[in-house]
């Protein structure tokens, strides 16, 4: 039998007074239950990033990160970043720079890079690829990435 049990979570900035089963990943709970679908499940075991997401302002992998650990702490993900419509300045700079192409990273891509700025680790192109290294992008979109995270850096 899966064990439920109850719990609060502010995601968003919103609050969910939600069941889940104890093994229940924040990526499952994130897509499954609530319907935020920003956060890709690329891999499920930690190797891609498609799944990143902040937890307390630090990035998170949320298919690494169990939802029972989530009670008092504050989770944005994708689509907690953008002000209404006024898009949050990463994902602008995502745009302007071809920081994309099919998409599917993407989300991950700019939960990391808005880390990455705001944690100071923007001081070569080098420092930039080596915080980023753990978000992968099938498409090779990593050269319009940088730029983004360098065009932000600079604002
Ligand atoms: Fe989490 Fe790949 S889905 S790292
Ligand atoms: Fe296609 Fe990165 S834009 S996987």
């Amino acid at each position: 039998a899966k064990e439920q049990i109850p719990l609060k979570v502010s995601i968003n900035k919103k609050s969910y007074a939600i069941k889940a089963d104890t093994r229940t990943t924040l990526l499952d709970l994130l897509r499954e239950d609530l319907n935020l679908t920003g956060a890709k499940k690329g891999c499920d075991h930690g190797q891609c990033g498609a799944c990143t997401v902040h937890v307390d302002g630090q990035r998170v992998l949320s298919c690494l990160t169990l939802a029972a650990t989530l009670p008092g702490k504050e989770v944005t993900t994708i689509e907690g970043l953008a002000n209404g419509d006024q898009l949050h300045p990463m994902q602008e700079a995502f745009i302007a720079c071809d920081g994309f192409q099919c998409g599917y990273c993407t989300p991950g891509q700019i939960m990391s890079a808005v880390a990455c700025v705001k944690e100071g680790h923007t001081k070569s192109i080098a420092e930039i690829k080596e915080f980023m290294s753990g978000n992968l992008c099938r498409c090779g979109a990593y050269n319009g990435i940088v730029e983004s995270i360098q065009k932000v850096a600079a604002q």
